[in-house]
């Protein structure tokens, strides 16, 4: 699937499902909040429709939402609630002047990614990951959550018509040492991202940049 398919994939689903797609935050979103100590703001990528970036603005941060679709930004902007929360179209390979500028008078941030990696290609990701390594501050804390390589044969909510890369855990911690950074803890599992009758498998990891 080349990237205009995946990303007219993602503008269709978030003009014709805005009321399909959860709106409310994710069990990632609150696992995370418990470990955002003593960062200056989060950066969401691939946020959708904002439902976790929405959640981490109304506890105070300051939040920068980045998605590749404009559907996706659209709706970020008219639900949001927050002064502080900045929502941008930007595919991540492109976003290194909006981290940058999110970045000026900060001294770490926290990076969060859910169901992202596995939604873009292994050069996408591998590109994030050195975007990140160059301009995140040393100790910003990176948080991914994706669906790894058990998940592939289970059923899906919404479907099996789009891209989606399932991802062998450890290889996965091994390329985010690579990039620079060192896991604070990692697990894969079930019951970790429950929605309705899907109880996907996934890998989550919160690392930090050295
Ligand atoms: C599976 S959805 C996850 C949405 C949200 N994080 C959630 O958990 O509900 C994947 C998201 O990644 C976005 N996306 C895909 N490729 C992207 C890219 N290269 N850069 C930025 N966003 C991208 C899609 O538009 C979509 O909103």
């Amino acid at each position: 699937m080349s990237r205009a398919e995946k990303s007219s994939y993602w503008d269709a689903f978030y003009s014709s499902r805005k009321k399909g797609a959860p709106a409310y935050p994710s069990q990632f979103a609150a696992f995370a909040i418990n470990e955002l100590t003593d960062v200056d703001g989060v950066i969401e990528f691939g946020c959708g429709n904002g439902r976790d970036s929405e959640f981490f603005a109304a506890y105070g941060f300051d939040l920068l939402g980045l998605d590749a679709s404009a559907e996706a930004i659209d709706l970020c902007r008219s639900r949001s609630a927050h002064e502080h929360a900045r929502y941008v179209q930007c595919p991540a390979g492109a976003a290194r002047d909006e981290i940058t500028s999110f970045l000026s008078g900060k001294r770490k941030v926290a990076v969060y990614a859910r169901f992202f990696l596995h939604a873009i290609d292994e050069d996408e990701a591998n590109a994030f990951l050195d975007l990140l390594s160059v301009l995140l501050p040393a100790q910003s804390r990176v948080f991914f959550e994706y669906r790894t390589v058990d998940d592939a044969d289970q059923e899906k909510t919404f479907g099996t018509d789009h891209y989606r890369r399932y991802l062998d855990h450890s290889d996965m911690l091994a390329n985010i040492e690579r990039a620079g950074f060192s896991i604070d803890y990692q697990i894969e599992g079930h019951g970790l991202a429950k929605f309705r009758d899907e109880d996907a498998k996934v890998g989550r990891c919160v690392a930090q940049k050295n």
